[in-house]
């Protein structure tokens, strides 16, 4: 059985959505959990297992996992430092205790040396993957999705700027759909050992090139201001935006100057066997979203 958390999120749709159509598992040997079933009525009526599971809540996932092999283990949403570990450590302690066999984990590149905030968070889940006696895992190290555009760049296009402390600093970026059938095909793999693999996009991107893509896909001008982080970061508290998340999005771009988000595809070919979407065919089908409120 393979079971998948989060399933009723982005990654996670699209994961059980490659599970069925790009791996051919039939929908009666995958579990998907979520916090509110209801989410997944579509899921249950294809015969896929739905289950209850809140990561504040490790007794009840114990349930939850009993039964699956293997498990994906997508990371919360949680924005506040430290809330995600706590979450994950409750879910890798569930997994072992539920006598689960292999857990694939969704991390970030680089995380013990980047300055995104929450990356601890990523380093204490690895390390409770790594001190934990679950027999495997797999570490996926996904880079930033073609898709977090969406909540940075419509303001900068109706705006026709968009404030920048990256510099120079280059993001391998990958389409969402292409980590969610790297996650599938690492929970219906035969490995069984211990890895870590870092998945990022076919060509890596500075600010400006990405920049100038999107402005081309969308038809709109847009012109990179750089800044330094301080700026960057009184420029959205001036905007209105709670001081937390101003700090978080500014570490972003610190991440990204210092090069922690750089990459190469190979990993992703190995695990795949296919090549990453490049970001024009991406922007091609997606320039639109661009300008739809809401579409992500
Ligand atoms: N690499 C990137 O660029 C990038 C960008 C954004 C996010 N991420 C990370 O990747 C994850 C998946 O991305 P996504 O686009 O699918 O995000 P998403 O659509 O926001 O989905 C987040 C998922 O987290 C689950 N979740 C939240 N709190 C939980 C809890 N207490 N217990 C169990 N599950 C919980 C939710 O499940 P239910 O609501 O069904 O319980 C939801 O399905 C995110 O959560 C985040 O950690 C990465």
């Amino acid at each position: 059985m393979f079971l998948v958390t989060g399933a009723s999120g982005h990654l996670g749709q699209a994961v059980i959505n490659h599970l069925i159509t790009t791996y051919k598992i039939p929908a009666t040997s995958i579990i998907a959990t979520t916090r509110d079933p209801g989410k997944l009525a579509a899921l249950a009526a294809k015969g896929i297992n739905i289950r209850d599971a809140n990561f504040d809540d490790e007794a009840h996932l114990i349930k939850a996992f009993a039964g699956a092999s293997r498990l994906l283990l997508i990371s919360t949403n949680a924005m506040e430092p430290g809330v995600r570990l706590k979450q994950h450590q409750n879910a890798v302690k569930a997994a072992e205790k539920a006598g689960v066999g292999h857990v694939v984990y969704t991390s970030m590149p680089n995380p013990e040396t980047s300055a995104v905030l929450f990356a601890p968070d990523h380093v204490g889940t690895e390390k409770a993957l790594a001190s934990s006696g679950i027999k495997g895992w797999t570490v996926l190290r996904n880079n930033w999705y073609f898709e977090n555009l969406f909540f940075s760049l419509p303001q900068a296009l109706a705006a026709g700027t968009q404030y920048s402390a990256a510099g120079q600093g280059k993001i391998a970026q990958i389409a969402r759909d292409d980590l969610a059938r790297a996650a599938a095909a690492a929970l219906v793999s035969d490995f069984a050992g211990k890895q870590t693999l870092t998945l990022s996009g076919a060509k890596e991107y500075t600010t400006d090139q990405i920049a100038a893509l999107v402005s081309k896909a969308v038809g709109k001008p847009l012109t990179v201001v750089h800044v330094p982080v301080e700026g960057l970061l009184q420029g959205m508290l001036g905007a209105g935006l709670p001081e937390a998340l101003a700090r978080m999005f500014a570490s972003f771009d610190v991440n990204t100057a210092q090069g922690g988000l750089s990459g190469s595809p190979a990993a992703f070919k190995t695990l795949t066997g296919v090549e990453p979407q490049s970001f024009e065919a991406w922007l091609s089908k997606n320039a639109g979203a661009f300008t739809a409120s809401g579409a992500h």
